[in-house]
């Protein structure tokens, strides 16, 4: 079974962890209640790495608060560059055919995205960065069908957290064109080696 074909990743809505994510705003709780799915994007290509294992602590808090989630992992997904060819401003649809449009449908079906990358010379990974550049054929669908969306941020990064800003400052920006409101950013300065923030 592939990344996308996969079911979610935990039905099981009982798990019992501390929340990475809670960030002592009552609104967050509310946000990913009940019956929300939740859907984690990993933009790391380093499995378990400082970025899955806090998009994965943001899941079991949804979970907990009831949520339905599921996780992909962009680098394990086939999703090309694209070519600025413009015919998806006309057409609403990319001409590339590859794991993009099942992702986009995922993310149409879920209420919260939990969208983490590390810094990576000050700016997303270059997986990350594909994923929104491709994200451009649909926003038009987005802005049409607007819905209650919502947004959490993920970044970790070796240096302090003032290295994150561009980071946040493109993927808020990015997400909010897509109709999602941020509803929590979540930094994790300081952690270089795989594992760290555990
Ligand atoms: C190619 C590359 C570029 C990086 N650039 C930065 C940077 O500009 N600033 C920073 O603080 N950390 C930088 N880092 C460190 C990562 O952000 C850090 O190790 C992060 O915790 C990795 O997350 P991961 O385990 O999810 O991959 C870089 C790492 C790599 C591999």
């Amino acid at each position: 079974m592939d990344a996308l074909s996969a079911p979610p990743l935990r039905e099981n809505w009982m798990v019992k962890r501390k929340r990475a994510c809670n960030t002592g705003d009552e609104r967050l709780d509310w946000k990913v209640s009940a019956r929300k799915r939740v859907l984690g994007i990993v933009g790391s290509p380093r499995r378990g790495g400082n970025t899955e294992i806090l998009v994965d602590e943001a899941l079991v808090g949804a979970e907990e608060a009831g949520a339905l989630t599921e996780k992909v992992i962009l680098n394990k997904l086939d999703i090309a560059p694209c070519q600025g060819c413009g015919d998806c401003q006309q057409t609403g649809e990319c001409v590339q055919q590859d794991d993009m449009s099942a992702l986009f449908e995922k993310m149409a079906q879920s209420q919260v995205w939990v969208v983490g990358t590390p810094v990576y010379w000050h700016g997303p990974t270059a997986q990350l960065k594909a994923f929104i550049d491709r994200c451009y054929a649909r926003e038009r669908e987005l802005a049409r069908t607007r819905k209650e969306r919502y947004a959490i941020l993920v970044i970790p990064s070796a240096d302090h957290a003032g290295v994150a800003r561009y980071t946040v400052g493109m993927l808020t920006t990015a997400l909010n064109v897509m109709t999602a409101e941020i509803l929590a950013t979540v930094l994790a300065p300081g952690v270089f080696h795989r594992g760290t923030p555990r």
